[in-house]
């Protein structure tokens, strides 16, 4: 049998071995036949007239470029009909070399899955994964080649609007999910007909902008880079992704889209990369404004040194790459190289073969929005919302109310639930279940729902107040659905305050006054701050922005249908001035043991130490014991491992997932250590009062850290090891040794 196995494995790695050579010839065979200028053309990528996501410079004639081989990639075309007409005319050039079509296919397609720090929430990697899939078959169906997917920047500032487009702030979970993103939109091979390129953003560090502004500078030590930053990164590379896309930022004062240490070092280099680096939208020509480049020849010029191969809409490379060349300022074999690299890729993608391979009407239509993409968006999404509080088992709804109200701004919007980083279908939005629609289609119809929108989002007008308290205080319960609006996170969307905007926790005190009680669902793109509410309301509910099938999801979820399982893969703080606030932390010379502890301590004099939630929080409508953690030995050579065993019961009445958390602690180090650092997790389903072993194994690289000389290292000492239910509720502890 395992003869058999290996040899399978031989013979897969002979082929496509065999594979990349041949596309090697074919790509050497074109090169070859190109002008310097056509090559420079490869290299260039425009966005199409009128859908933009970046400033638009918008000074040609596009169509008469493409016909003179002067574009090798188009974002922001979509759909078959279109694609197909930009590519035939770009098969009009004298090389026939087809265009790659990239487009941001973030949290789906038509089918909308939940933002992305939401699916992080489900720790559901399998869920994830087939998001990604469900993504990638229909943006495939509708002409594209390439998402601009997955990002992977650690988040620890929730005022960067950003961080709704990743997996949040820990690197071992963020590294989990990037892998399973990539491995969801490329599919089982490249080249598939309902595989799309995975681009993984952006190269890097661009999570830290400082104070949490979008585009603002990183200053980074280079332990906290490759400890931290960096990871996500590589097991996206591992799983095998495509391309890359590098960053608006600075690192250290070098902006990353002329990163030399960054591209060339690092991931061409160490990392072996033969994909592509894409700029992020303009960065080329943004080095100017950076203070880095005098102009555009000099922006173009350190940004190929540096190995990014493709300009996205700057025109830098198109402008200038040739005359730099001609006069020996750039390396024709730079230029090859970079070329070689996007042709490797038309070729994989079959495109060569086929330009209009990913155009069929037929497939599109039957692929958007099908039964079993909705059911799993729908799956996606009750596994991402994530159950904040509830007192007196306020949820799942009692079958004994008959009279609820909905109240609130975002209970009838349609297309806010899609959130940031999400594909307008033009004049379509039936797909989309709002969450009146998704609770009123739920319940019973002898059930009476009522509704007041109490205020807008942001407005701050209390005139819709009155008819609010009126429909509240004729119902038993009241559901609240508050929040942000959608474009309130995403790029260049930072906020400096992050309270419920407007009125709207006024409204939710109005209504508390009542006396009736009240369920708050908080929609968001980040972690957002509401202190009252957290600490007034007996439920609550984040439902972040769950896509088009927002509404069945939240119903599931506030129904019981669905047992909520999610845990927050962010630290939501109590008051901006904590930011940056994560849980991975160093515990610093002086710690503060409590609240009353602050007597020249690492603590603020006006705020609790504490997160408001912290990382890994999250409720079940069920309650979880974990007991008899046992250890096979507790001292282990390098060599060696020690499995680690605990039982972990349902001891309410609801069956349910928990999300069993493994943290460790390396006492000291030659370098200081966090607090606890997540290094596994199960996510198990108990029925109530079933148990379930769970084992978790501890090996050498569980342990291991960056020196300071950046060796990956695991020092011998002494180790905590904590499991538990959310990074500050750990249930048992053990110690360990590393002889
Ligand atoms: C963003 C990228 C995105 C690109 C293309 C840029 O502004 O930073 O993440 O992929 O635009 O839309």
């Amino acid at each position: 049998m395992i003869n058999r196995i290996i040899i399978a494995i031989l013979l897969l790695v002979t082929t496509t071995a065999a594979a990349q050579t041949k596309i090697d010839r074919r790509v050497d065979s074109v090169l070859r036949l190109m002008t310097l200028e056509e090559k420079v053309g490869q290299l260039n990528q425009y966005t199409a007239d009128g859908l933009a996501t970046g400033p638009v410079s918008g000074d040609d004639r596009k169509d008469e470029q493409l016909r003179q081989g002067k574009v090798g990639s188009m974002l922001n075309v979509k759909g078959v009909k279109d694609t197909r007409a930009v590519q035939t005319i770009a098969l009009q050039s004298r090389l026939r070399i087809p265009l790659l079509f990239g487009q941001d296919v973030i949290h789906g397609y038509k089918t909308t899955f939940p933002i992305p720090l939401a699916e992080a929430a489900s720790w559901d990697l399998a869920a994830i994964e087939k998001a990604a899939r469900v993504a990638a078959v229909e943006a495939a169906a509708s002409g594209i080649h390439w998402t601009f997917a997955p990002m992977v920047d650690i988040g620890r500032d929730p005022r960067w609007g950003r961080v709704m487009e990743g997996a949040g702030e820990d690197t071992y979970l963020g590294s989990l999910i990037a892998a399973a993103r990539v491995k969801g939109f490329q599919g089982k091979r490249l080249g598939d007909i309902d595989a799309v390129m995975a681009c993984v953003k952006h190269f890097a560090a661009y999570g830290a902008a400082i104070g949490g502004r979008d585009y603002n500078s990183v200053d980074m030590s280079d332990r906290m880079l490759w400890e931290t930053y960096l990871p996500p990164f590589k097991a996206a590379l591992d799983a095998g992704a495509a391309t890359f896309m590098n960053s608006f930022n600075d690192l250290n004062g070098i902006p990353a889209t002329a990163n030399r240490y960054l591209q060339r070092d690092i991931l061409k280099g160490k990392w072996k990369f033969s994909g592509f680096v894409v700029s992020d939208w303009g960065s080329i020509g943004e080095m100017i404004a950076h203070g880095y480049s005098a102009d555009g020849a000099a922006a173009a010029k350190s940004a190929i040194l540096a190995g990014s191969d493709m300009d996205m809409e700057s025109r830098a490379y198109r402008d200038h790459l040739v005359t730099l060349v001609k006069k020996g300022e750039v390396p024709l074999s730079i230029v090859d190289d970079a070329v070689r690299r996007i042709l490797r890729k038309k070729f994989e993608m079959g495109l060569f073969d086929d330009p209009f391979k990913f155009c069929n009407e037929e497939r599109e239509q039957q692929a958007l929005n099908n039964a079993s993409h909705k059911a799993a968006a729908r799956d996606m999404a009750k596994k991402s919302i994530v159950l904040l509080k509830n007192e007196n088992s306020l949820l799942p709804l009692s079958d004994t109310l008959k009279r609820i109200a909905f109240i609130g701004p975002l209970v009838k919007e349609v297309k806010q639930n899609l959130g940031f980083w999400s594909i307008e279908m033009p004049d379509d939005s039936s797909y989309i279940v709002s969450q009146w629609q998704g609770l009123r289609e739920r319940l019973p119809a002898n059930t009476q729902l009522t509704y007041a929108k109490g205020c807008g989002i942001a407005d701050t007008s209390r005139g819709g107040f009155e008819e609010a308290l009126r429909v509240a205080k004729a119902s038993q319960l009241v559901i609240m659905s508050v929040g942000e609006s959608r474009d309130m996170s995403g790029e260049a969307h930072s906020r400096a305050s992050l309270q419920l905007p407007g009125v709207q926790e006024e409204l939710i005190k109005a209504i508390h006054a009542t006396g009736v009680p009240v369920v708050v669902v908080i929609n968001a793109g980040r972690p957002l701050i509401f202190n009252w509410t957290a600490d007034n309301m007996p439920a609550i509910v984040y439902s972040w922005w769950l896509g088009s099938e927002a509404g069945n999801a939240l119903a599931d979820v506030l129904t019981g249908d669905y047992n909520p399982s999610a845990k927050l893969p962010m630290t939501f703080p109590r008051a901006e001035g904590q930011i940056p606030i994560y849980y991975n932390h160093f515990n610093t010379g002086r710690p503060a043991a409590s609240d009353s502890d602050r007597n020249y301590k690492s603590a603020y004099t006006d705020l609790s130490l504490s997160p408001r939630y912290a990382f890994g929080y999250g409720l079940s409508y069920t309650t979880f014991r974990y007991d008899n953690l046992q250890l096979d030995k507790k001292k282990m050579k390098a060599g060696e491992q020690i499995s680690l065993q605990l039982k972990v019961t349902n001891t309410g009445k609801y069956a349910g997932e928990e999300v069993v958390q493994l943290y460790l602690r390396d006492r000291f180090g030659s370098v200081v250590r966090p607090v606890k650092e997540l290094k596994d997790f199960r996510k198990i389903s108990l029925q109530p009062g079933e148990t379930k072993t769970v084992q978790f194994i501890i090996n050498k690289e569980k342990l291991s850290f960056y020196n300071d000389k950046l060796q990956w290292i695991a020092e011998p000492g002494v180790f905590d090891v904590m499991v538990g239910s959310a990074s500050d509720d750990i249930r048992v502890k053990e110690v360990i040794e590393l002889m």
